[in-house]
């Protein structure tokens, strides 16, 4: 076998070798900031970590995801509140105040010059050694990508979706509720539905409790009009479905009955009239098979579409927008 030429390289060769990356799969990342680097850049060559942070190694780290809509930032304190709880659920410190982690997400916003898309920011334990505990005297890492955010295809929201039971197990309460940078088991549950043909999966509770899907909450409706949720223990208090539940007491008396947030048996999910994905990605989207099995009738129903609604409103004229100052 002939010898692999391995070269040493420099830094031209490194920013070199970025560079192509980029352009034999070409990103849509915005503009990124880095409290590594002190300063914000547009080049996705220069989007980079080292890999001796903590995040990348060991995945000490969190992140969060909020959405940039018509040049404004959607329920951004929302975000930030799960941001700070999985800080400190994850020994994290912090890298500065959350009023200043605000403002240099919103200045990152600003420079991107994207109107719409997506931002996600992470919270590292900082670089220094391959150990299993945080480098002595490590900075923590604040990192912010504004970029086109995730897109699905638009017969999720005309004809719904198909999903499946996972085989993977469901995360322990703390990880589940904690948007720590270790999202194997969710990787693995949509790589698992997608290669049956399916578009994503579910985790069930060791109880036989419904959970969620990879990175999106699941809802019903029940056969008597009750829009109902799994409580927040084993699954992620998603953004979307804590706004959506209080947003929903305006459809009770219109097409639902009542609102309610409980331990949801399979077979009590199995029977519902409407079954849901909710996140701020993909908003709302109605679920039409699960296992191979029809919900209800196997059609969109009518309060995925009322709550859409209501989630778009609130996304154009709620009270929860911060104004990009582009
Ligand atoms: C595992 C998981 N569940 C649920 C959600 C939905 O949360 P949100 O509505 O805040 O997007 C997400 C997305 O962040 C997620 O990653």
């Amino acid at each position: 076998m002939p010898a692999v030429a391995l070269p040493v390289l420099g830094a031209e060769d490194v920013l070199a070798g970025l560079r192509a990356l980029r352009t034999r799969q070409p990103v849509k990342f915005a503009a990124f900031y880095s409290s590594q680097l002190g300063g914000i850049v547009t080049d996705p060559a220069l989007m980079i970590i080292p890999f001796d942070d903590h995040m990348v190694h060991r995945g000490h780290g969190i992140f969060d995801t909020a959405g940039l809509v018509n040049g404004r930032i959607y329920d951004l304190e929302a975000h930030l509140d799960r941001f700070l709880g999985s800080a400190e659920r994850s020994k994290l410190k912090l890298a500065g105040s959350r009023e200043e982690m605000r403002d240099i997400i919103i200045k990152t916003a600003a420079v991107s010059q994207l109107r719409d898309g997506a931002i996600r920011y992470w919270l590292s334990s900082g670089p220094g050694s391959l150990e299993l505990s945080p480098a002595a005297g490590a900075q923590p890492g604040f990192f912010v990508m504004i970029f086109g955010g995730l897109s699905y295809p638009e017969r999720w929201y005309t004809d719904g979706l198909r999903v499946m039971t996972t085989t993977y197990p469901i995360k322990p309460p703390l990880y589940a509720i904690t948007k720590a940078t270790n999202y194997l088991p969710n990787v693995l549950m949509q790589m698992e539905a997608k290669e049956a043909g399916l578009d994503n999966g579910v985790f069930i509770d060791e109880n036989g409790f419904v959970g969620e899907s990879s990175n999106m909450n699941v809802a019903f409706v029940t056969r008597d009009g009750v829009f109902r949720h799994p409580q927040f223990k084993s699954v992620l208090p998603g953004c979307t479905s804590l706004r959506l539940l209080d947003l929903a007491k305006e459809l009770v008396g219109r097409v639902i009955t009542a609102v309610e947030v409980s331990d949801i048996p399979v077979s009590d999910a199995r029977a519902a009239r409407e079954m849901l994905l909710l996140g701020s990605s993909v908003k709302v989207a109605p679920i039409v098979e699960w296992d191979r099995q029809p919900i209800a009738d196997g059609k969109p129903g009518p309060v995925a579409r009322a709550l859409l609604n209501l989630l778009e409103e609130d996304m154009r004229t709620g009270d929860r927008l911060i104004d990009v100052p582009y």
